[in-house]
């Protein structure tokens, strides 16, 4: 229950009072294909409280596996309905392997940059929410460092037979790391009623 409640002070901290951009960072191997509709949902679920018709906060995804995919750039969707429906059709990529290492190296480079939407340059909180079933097949140490480098704050949510050591690694806090064990967990009723209006 204290996991929770940080997981989404971590995340509404800045509500009212500042813009973020927030990736959300998905596995998209096979261990996640049946929790995927789930996945979806808890992206939604978040999506929903933030402010993206003003132009507050802005939204990527990346799903990966032996490599990443971006699904849409922070610069995609300044309409919260359209943006919604984007997750909604989010097709589960499929894989045996989870390099966590590159895909956050690739969504450092790749997304949070100014030319596909990040305001990194202009102070905007930069959120990274890495939801990953497996422990990585490649090495972790190095990315997460230089995502802690450029202040991107990563929180790492793990389902299934996530790592929590390694998560605690990648979080840019040790303390930022969510666990659950089953999906249906990720979209329960107390994870709403834990945010702050
Ligand atoms: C977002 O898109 C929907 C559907 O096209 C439209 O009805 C709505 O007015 C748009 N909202 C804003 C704030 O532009």
């Amino acid at each position: 229950m204290y996991l929770l409640c940080i997981f989404f002070c971590v995340l509404v901290r800045t509500s009212d009072a500042v813009k973020k951009d927030i990736v959300f960072l998905l596995d998209g191997s096979d261990n996640t294909r049946k929790g995927f509709p789930q996945i979806q949902q808890f992206v939604k679920s978040i999506v929903e409280r933030m402010s993206i018709d003003d132009g507050k906060d802005r939204v990527a995804v990346v799903q990966y596996t032996d490599t990443p995919t971006v699904q849409f750039h922070l610069s995609s969707y300044k309409n919260k309905s359209k943006l919604l429906s984007a997750i909604d059709k989010l097709r589960h990529q499929g894989g045996s392997e989870v390099n966590t290492g590159a895909a956050m190296r690739f969504t450092r480079l790749m997304v949070f940059t100014s030319s596909w939407g990040s305001r990194r340059l202009e102070g905007v909180p930069q959120i990274l929410v890495l939801l990953t079933s497996q422990p990585s097949d490649d090495n972790i140490k190095t990315p997460a460092f230089a995502l802690k480098e450029h202040e991107i704050m990563t929180v790492g949510v793990g389902v299934g037979d996530a790592d929590f050591p390694e998560l605690e690694t990648i979080a840019f806090k040790p303390n930022m790391v969510y666990k659950v064990n089953d999906y249906a967990i990720l979209n329960s009723p107390f994870l709403r009623w834990k945010i702050p209006d």
